[in-house]
Order: structure tokens, then sequence, then C-alpha cells
């Protein structure tokens, strides 16, 4: 079963300490979110292998057929004021594209503020939920579902060309687990950081080279007209 080979390789780390796994769900994020809301913590996982009904940012949904691939949520608990909230996001774009190049061996990049392409097209999407308390985070739902061995023909055809998986792209199947474990294992390097630096140069410079827009013509819309130039 790929979900003990997961809970194996996440031994000992905060994050995937414990993970559970529905074979059906509405939505991750939602199973995540009552927990947190009940107490659980802050490390534990929400793993599926289908969703009925999966959210995606702007309250668009999130196609997720079963078998084919990944949709989880994670709670965390960040100590930080709420205005930083947003940073938690960022470091975890930085995780998927990294985590999502390496299993790949393509170039996995950000597109702002939380879209992971892959040759231009959507490979993966990420949706943080934040629950205050008082003026500091209280917990955030951090929910990222990952085209992985989704086939060209099985895409909805409204998905077809903006969409993409690392099968797709590759040519080859990719194990879930193996996916699932570097992303959970790039997650924890980076939030854990998080915690101790703050949203760090370090950090910064590894979005912005992750950063899709790079070298991309741009056009600005102002108040007062247009700029454009190249980011
Ligand atoms: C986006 O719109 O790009 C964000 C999509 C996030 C989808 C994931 S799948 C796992 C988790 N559970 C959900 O209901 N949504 C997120």
């Amino acid at each position: 079963m790929w979900i003990d080979d997961l809970c194996q390789a996440c031994k000992g780390r905060l994050i995937g300490k414990e993970i559970l796994s529905f074979s059906k769900i509405d939505s991750t994020n939602r199973e995540a979110r009552d927990r947190a809301k009940g107490g659980a913590p802050e490390g534990l996982v929400i793993l599926a292998d289908s969703q009925s009904h999966g959210k995606g940012r702007l309250g668009r949904s999130w196609e997720s057929p079963p078998g084919t691939n990944l949709y989880l949520s994670v709670i965390l608990r960040p100590p930080v004021v709420l205005s930083d909230a947003p940073q938690i996001t960022l470091l975890a774009g930085v995780a998927a594209a990294r985590a999502l190049s390496d299993v790949s061996g393509l170039k996995c990049l950000i597109k702002w503020p939380n879209d992971i392409l892959l040759r231009g097209k959507k490979l993966a999407g990420i949706l943080a939920e934040m629950e205050a308390e008082g003026a500091r985070v209280g917990f955030v739902i951090l929910g990222i579902g990952i085209n992985v061995n989704w086939r060209r023909e099985d895409f909805p055809a409204d998905l077809g060309v903006k969409a993409t998986s690392l099968r797709a792209e590759s040519g080859k199947e990719i194990s879930r687990a193996a996916v699932a474990a570097q992303l959970l294992r790039e997650l924890e390097k980076e939030y854990t950081a998080f915690i101790r630096e703050g949203f760090s140069p370090r950090l910064k410079d590894e979005w912005n080279r992750l950063s899709w827009i790079n070298g991309k013509e741009v056009t600005l819309s102002l108040p007062e007209g247009e700029i454009s130039g190249r980011a």
C-alpha cells in the first residue's frame, strides 16, 4: 500500500508524523479544518484518493478523480501574526516546485500566488485557509492538489489545454508515494526554517528564482496608464 510507504518516509518528522487517509472524501481541506478546530495537532496530514467537492481558489472546484492524483491537506499552527500568514502559501510554493522538479526531473515553476506550472501548464494548486485567534494565526490548512498520473485523454475538456500532469509531460507513471514523501520533506524543511528565521532573504530569492514570470514580457495596468517591460 503506498500510504504505508509514505508513513514510513515521514517517521520522526513534524509534517506527516500522523497521516489519515481516506479513499473518498468531500474535501481534505474541510476535514483538516474540522479536525484543527477540534484540537488536532500541527503536522497532521489528511490525504484522499479522491474528493467529491475538492476546493480550488476563488470558489472554484478542483477535479479530484480516484486512483491517479494527489490530494492532501496539512494542519499548521505557525506562531505568527495574521499579516504574516500569506507567507505560508509562498513557502509552500517553493517546497512544491522543488519537490515536483526533483521527482520528475522536469523544471516546475511558481506562478503567483500559488500555481505550480510545468511547461506553462498548471500541474498543481495550493489552497491555504487560515483561522485567526485574535491578532494571531490559530491554524492554517494547507491544501495541495497535484496532477500526478492523470493521462491526457482523461483530462476534462475545459482543463485540457491549461492543465497537465507529471505523467503527461514525462511519459511515465510516477509513484504517488514518492511525490507525497518529497513534498512533505520539502515542506518540513521550508516550514521549520520559516518558524526559525521568518520570511528570510534566502526564501525570497528562492521564490524569485522559481518564478515563472521571469524573463516574460508583462504589462502593468495602473491608474496612470499601462507600463510594459520584461519581468
Ligand atoms: C487552486 O485553485 O489552484 C488550489 C487547488 C487546491 C486543491 C487541493 S486538493 C487537496 C485540498 N483539498 C481541497 O479541497 N482543495 C485542496
